[in-house]
This record gives structure tokens, C-alpha cells and sequence, in this order.
């Protein structure tokens, strides 16, 4: 069991196109943000394991020896399926996790032993905690005392991938604990580096934590999380882009909160009543997300400004076709004008219904090009390679 320090951070993400299409199915694009979720964790003997998320006010302690006595409390065996041996996530054959069944978070919520009125984002961030760290350490035969601190430079719940980047540095961290994986600094080696396998299981976990959070996401956010970069994902399936260009992209907080759960449902909803509308809108959009890929590759290290032009009309209709879908809002709508009476066009990234938008910013504009001075808005701008 490890006894050192372990830092670990995971970067937030952007989605260029396929937001909510990839729940059904579809292809999504996705980049890595230059912001981070940050992981300190050290072990320690007191018996305790304790939790700190200061950007969102949580600081929860849990008695060592009750957690596993709840923890062998719940082997109810009945309440097992055939193949399932395990307390919170069983391993199939083909060696998935399955997903946390609404019984397991409900035993979680008795085991967090937070308050009724907790707010919903700290609840579902300390039970995402106690579930990757029941589940992670099930084969062990004590529970190890932890202090765990995490913190960020991503705004919650604004579709930067947030909760996915908190997920994958508990996998990280834990799984590192409980030596699943190696400690990539250990003996001071700091060149070394996680393996393929290694982030595969880090990810596998992560995504377990997102559905903690989320119930049922395509598990694109962890991802990208996971590996960095510039990826197309589509079922499981991950793939580097082949040479994306350097493009600056201006992101826009608009500081209207939302529920990624919520609007996952409200589209999965809209598909049940109007099947013969909204599954074109969603082909649609998975032909957008492949036309923006193959002009990225095109576009190398000089590209045109024809380009730029293509990816713009992208953008846009993309835009059109997620309101279609009823996750636009008034805030995204007003980003889109601003923007356009500069010149620029942008879209909503992530869930939508508020969280941020994202406006493609052409070469001869650089940093900071547009800044809608009135709104309370935030900006942040981040390159793409
Ligand atoms: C959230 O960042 C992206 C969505 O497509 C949900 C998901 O993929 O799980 C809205």
C-alpha cells in the first residue's frame, strides 16, 4: 500500500460538436482545456478517511473501522445477482464495471451520512467519493486512512467536464493506492508514465464515478479526462484526431446553472415522443461531428480561411439543431448574437440550458478578440491542438 504524498490533476474538457447525440449513439468531438482538477492525497494511520473540497465547501470525515462494518453490512447475498460477488461494482466477464444500481447509491447515502438539505452537487461529489473508494479497495482487507484534498480551476456544473476530471483523479489516485496501478513518481522517477492499460482502468473507474453523478452518460467527459488531447468518441470507441490545427476558441461562462442529468432526460424525452423528428436532428449531428473532423485534418498547420468558414456554418447549424432539441437557453441565445455581430459564431458546449458556449475565434482576432462587456458573464480562451 502506498505510504508517500500523491499529487495527481486531470485536465476539463470542451466538446466541439456531438454533445447529447453521443448519449445515443453518435460521434462526439472533444478537447482537453489547459484548466485542471487538482488530487493531493496522503495516507496516514488514524484511523480515519477524510475528505476536503474546498471549492465547493466540503470537509467530511468517516471512522475507518465503521465504514467497513457498513461495508459487510450491505453483503446481503440475496440482494446479488448470479455473477455479481462483489459490494458495489461487480466485474463482468469481459471485465467491465458495471453500473452502481439506485439500492447501491441509496446505502451510499446512509453510509455519507449527510445532511438532508446538502445541496445536490456536494451530495453526489462526497458519494462519488465513498463509492470509488468502497469499490476500489473492495479486495482489500482493511480500508486505508486517507486524507484526501481535491481542488479546481473549472467551474462546477458548467460543461467543462468538471465532474468527469474529479472522477478521474479519485481513480487515479486510488487505484494507485491500493497499487493497482504504479505510482509513476515512485523512487523519484518522474519521467515515468502511466501505461495504455493503466488509463484504461483509470478511465473504466471514472466512468463509474460519472455515473454516480450523472446516471447515464456517454462516458466521453472522462475520456477526454483520461487521455488529454483532441479525441472523437463514439460508444466506448476512443480515437486520437489525426493533426488538429491550433484553433483558438473563446469559452463564455454564462453562469446559468444546470442539471446534466436533467437535460440528458429532457432529450432522451423529446426522442421517445417525437421519434421521427429528433433522430434525424441527432444523424444530423453526427454527419456535423465528421464533417468537422475531416476539415481539421485537412486543415494542417496553414489553414484557409475557406476553412475557418466551413467550421463556422458547423457551428452554427449545430446550434440550430441542439435548441431543436430543447437544451439551447436565452444566455446561449445571446452569446450567439454578440458574437455574430463581431463576426464570430458559437455554440453551446456540453449539456447546454445555460453552462458555456464556445465561439471559434479566426486567426487575425487572437486573444481575447470579443468581449461582451455587458453580461455577467465569464470568459476564458483556450487553444486546441
Ligand atoms: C456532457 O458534457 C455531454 C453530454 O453529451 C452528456 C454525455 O455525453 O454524457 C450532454
Amino acid at each position: 500500500m502506498l505510504s508517500e504524498v500523491l499529487l495527481v490533476s486531470a485536465p476539463g474538457k470542451v466538446i466541439l460538436h456531438g454533445e447529447h447525440a453521443v448519449v445515443h449513439g453518435k460521434v462526439a468531438l472533444a478537447v482537453a482545456l489547459n484548466l485542471r482538477t487538482f488530487l493531493r492525497l496522503q495516507p496516514h494511520s488514524s484511523g480515519k478517511v477524510d475528505l476536503s473540497l474546498p471549492n465547493i465547501g466540503i470537509k467530511r470525515s468517516w471512522d475507518v473501522a465503521r465504514l467497513q462494518l457498513l461495508d459487510t453490512s450491505f453483503l446481503a447475498p440475496e440482494a446479488l445477482s448470479p455473477t455479481c460477488v462483489c459490494l458495489f461494482a461487480c466485474e463482468t466477464e469481459q471485465g467491465d464495471v458495471t453500473a452502481p444500481t439506485p439500492e447501491q447509491v441509496e446505502k451510499l447515502k446512509e453510509v455519507a451520512g449527510l445532511p438532508d438539505d446538502c445541496a445536490v452537487t456536494k451530495r453526489l461529489a462526497v458519494l462519488t467519493f465513498l463509492y470509488l473508494y468502497l469499490s476500489i479497495f473492495r479486495k482489500q482487507r482493511t480500508l486505508p486512512s486517507l486524507d484526501v484534498v481535491v481542488w479546481s480551476e473549472l467551474p462546477p456544473g458548467a460543461g467543462l467536464g468538471s465532474s468527469a476530471a474529479y472522477s478521474v483523479c479519485l481513480a487515479a489516485a486510488l487505484l494507485t493506492v491500493c497499487e493497482e496501478i504504479p505510482n509513476p513518481l515512485k523512487d523519484g522517477e518522474h519521467i515515468n508514465r502511466w501505461t495504455k492499460e493503466d488509463l484504461e482502468l483509470i478511465n473504466k473507474w471514472a466512468f463509474q464515478g460519472e455515473r454516480v453523478i450523472h446516471g447515464n452518460p456517454s462516458g466521453v467527459d472522462n475520456a477526454v479526462s483520461t487521455w488529454g488531447g483532441a479525441l472523437r468518441y463514439q460508444q466506448g470507441k476512443i480515437a486520437s484526431l489525426k493533426r488538429p490545427p491550433a484553433l483558438q476558441i473563446l469559452l463564455t461562462n454564462t453562469r446559468v446553472p444546470r442539471s446534466t442529468k436533467a437535460l440528458v432526460a429532457g432529450v432522451r424525452n423529446r426522442l421517445l415522443k417525437f421519434p421521427e423528428i429528433v433522430a434525424p436532428l441527432l444523424t444530423s449531428i453526427d454527419a456535423i461531428s465528421l464533417e468537422c473532423e475531416r476539415v481539421l485534418g485537412e486543415m494542417g498547420e496553414a489553414p484557409a480561411l475557406e476553412q475557418y468558414h466551413v467550421l463556422e456554418e458547423l457551428i452554427d447549424m449545430n446550434q440550430h439543431h441542439l435548441n431543436a432539441l430543447g437544451v439551447g437557453h436565452a444566455s446561449l441565445d445571446q452569446l450567439c448574437q454578440v458574437t455574430r455581430a463581431h463576426g464570430l459564431h458559437s455554440k453551446l458546449t456540453g449539456a447546454g440550458g445555460g453552462g458555456c458556449g464556445i465561439t471559434l475565434l479566426k486567426p487575425d482576432l487572437g486573444r481575447g478578440g470579443t468581449r461582451p462587456e455587458e453580461s455577467r458573464s465569464e470568459h476564458f480562451c483556450s487553444s486546441m491542438q
